[in-house]
Order: structure tokens, then sequence, then C-alpha cells
């Protein structure tokens, strides 16, 4: 145990990290150690991590002298900002120039930071084509992700920027899974025309951060991960067979979409859209090949639609 690499993971409790804690427990190499950062080491889940074999440290990412702490003697780190508990891509910014100093503070040898495009750099923010939000992003949750990337580079952190995906489990989770049409059939409601879908089950973005901390040689690389590449119409049909039920996919203009009112619809709104209009760009960035490479255990739609359909609400 003394001598293994200590990765120290952010958001240990949520999707993406909990994922990469599993996967550093796992690993049959047995190079890493785990080190789970949550705000709250009492916590169920917490306390899970902690019964499987990880050490539990608590920080919190406002607060950079906790990092410092929960970074020290860590080999790498694994950083991720939380954009749907706040709304906002000023405080991700904020927070992940914390965990760049703080990495770099602790002398961290890997950092993945967790992030995603900054959408100006594909469109100006006077472009008609999407609203601009807040006053200076096109899709928010991205583009302070995509800003960032910049902070880690000028704190000097060897750093790999993992470009995630659309999580499947969002159908399950985040309410974009099927909903009742009325006519005894579901709608998959999604501005993608006939656009592919990168996504991938969040299990695949854990153990492909572990096959990244495998390999130093992606330091200062970009590396972008997905486990299939669906259009709305293939996303449906494979939840049809899955459920047993008619799921169509519904493409609806994106302004109808950001219209719809619920927090964030604007948000998604313009992502779908930034999407599907720079598709072969988003597509190409995500590439299956490399996923599977650092992920070898990567699982299709169907492999993922066969254990999770079940879990997926159809109300
Ligand atoms: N949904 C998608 O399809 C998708 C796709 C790509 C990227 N993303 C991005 O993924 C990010 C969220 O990652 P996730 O889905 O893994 O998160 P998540 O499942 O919501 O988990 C977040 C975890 O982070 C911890 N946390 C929250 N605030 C914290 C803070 N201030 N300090 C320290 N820990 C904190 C919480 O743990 P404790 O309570 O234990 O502290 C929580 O369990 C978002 O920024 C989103 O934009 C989402």
């Amino acid at each position: 145990m003394a001598d293994k690499k200590i990765i120290a993971v952010i958001g240990a409790t949520g999707a993406q990290g909990n994922g990469l804690v599993r996967a550093i427990l796992a690993d049959t190499s047995g190079q890493f150690a785990a080190r789970a950062i949550t705000r709250n080491p009492n916590s169920d889940k917490a306390k899970a991590l902690a019964a499987a074999g990880a050490e539990v440290v608590a920080a919190n990412v406002d607060d950079e002298a906790s990092l410092q702490r929960a970074f020290a003697g860590a080999y790498g780190a694994f950083c991720v900002t939380f954009f749907w508990d706040h709304f906002s891509a000023e405080k991700e910014v904020e927070e992940a120039g914390k965990m760049a100093r703080a990495a770099k503070a602790a002398g961290v040898k890997h950092v993945i930071w967790s992030t995603l495009e900054d959408t100006r750099r594909f469109m100006t923010l006077d472009d008609p084509r999407m609203p601009t939000l807040h006053g200076k992003y096109k899709v928010a949750h991205f583009d302070g992700k995509g800003e960032a990337d910049q902070l880690f580079r000028d704190a000097g952190v060897p750093t790999t920027f993992l470009l995630t995906a659309f999580y499947w489990e969002n159908f399950i989770y985040f309410g974009a899974g099927p909903k009742p049409a009325g006519d005894g059939t579901f709608a998959l409601t999604m501005p993608m025309g006939d656009k592919k879908l990168p996504a991938i089950a969040v299990d695949d973005i854990g153990k492909a951060a572990l096959g990244v901390f495998k390999r130093p040689d992606l330091i200062g690389k970009t590396v972008g991960i997905a486990g299939g590449h669906q259009t709305g119409a293939e996303l449906a049909a494979g939840l049809s067979k899955a459920l047993g039920v008619t799921v169509k996919y519904n493409d609806v203009p994106p302004d109808v979409y950001r219209g719809f009112g619920f927090p964030g619809a604007d948000d998604m709104g313009n992502m779908y859209q930034f999407k599907r209009d720079f598709n072969d760009a988003y597509v190409k960035s995500r590439s299956l090949e490399m996923t599977r490479e650092l992920n070898p255990e990567l699982q299709s739609y169907e492999q993922w639609l066969a254990g999770h359909a079940k879990a997926i609400p159809l109300s």
C-alpha cells in the first residue's frame, strides 16, 4: 500500500469521481491507491468508499487550503466542477483555478481536468444562431470549463484535459429520458436533427480516467471520450427495444427546447445546438477507439441499456 501512487479524486461521491475511485480499487495492476475527496466524510456514500478501501479526506473546492491538504502527497488528482449545483460558469472557473494552484503547491505529478469545449472558440458572442447567456457565454456549462483549461497551464501543473461526453445515465437521473407522448408511445426530445450525440456510461468515464493516469505521455494533451456516437433516432430505437415500448425521436428546433422553462433549458438548448451545428468537430474529438484503448471494458449503448434500462423512469 505504502508504495502505491495516490490519486486524489474530487467529486468522489458523485458520478465521474465515484467511477474513478471504484476503477482504482478494482484495478488489478495495483499501482494506485484512491483518496476520495468529499465535503462530508460521514455521509453514507463516503463511508461506503472507506469500507471499499479508499482513503476518505475532507475538502471543499471553494477552499484552496483544504484542497492543498487533500492533494498533499498525491501523485495524481482528478479535478471536476459541479455546474448544475449552482449554474455559475464563473464559479467553476474560480474553483478550477483553486484546484490548479493547490495541485501545483502540492507537487501533483499528473492532473486530469474534466473539461468541455469553450464553444466561444467556435462562434463569436454576436453569432445570431443562438442567444448569448449571462452576457458572456454561449453554452455556459461548457465555456467555463474550457476557459479554465488555461488556468491549469498557467499554474504549471502537468495536466491532461479530459473532454467528457453526455452520460447515458441522464436518461435515468437528469430528466433527459423518454416522456409519455399521450398516445401510448414515448418521446425522446432532443434538438439534434439527424446528427450524432457522443455519449458514455458514467462508470466508463472513471475507467477511462484511470487509463489516462497510466499514460503520462498524455500530459499536456486533450483527450475526448465516448462509448457511442448515436443519432437521436438510434437512441430512441435502442430505448424502444430495451424497454419494450415505442420511443420516438422528437427533434424540436433549439429555440423550442430553450423555451421549455426548466432551470437551465436555455443552456441545454444551446448545448444541443452546438453539438448539432458543429457535429463533425464535436464527434471527431471523442474517438471510440481511443476511449477503448484507455478503457478496454468500455460499454456500447446496447450493453449499457441491457444493464440499466429497467432504471429509466417512464413517466
Ligand atoms: N450530465 C452529463 O451528461 C455531463 C456530461 C459531461 C460533463 N458533465 C459535468 O459533470 C460535472 C459534475 O460532475 P458529476 O456528474 O460527477 O457530479 P455529481 O454526480 O453531481 O457529484 C458531485 C459530487 O461532488 C461533490 N461536491 C459538490 N460540491 C462540492 C464542493 N463544493 N467541494 C467538494 N466536493 C463537492 C459532492 O460530494 P459530497 O457531497 O460528498 O461533497 C457530489 O457527490 C458538471 O459540471 C457537468 O457539467 C455532465
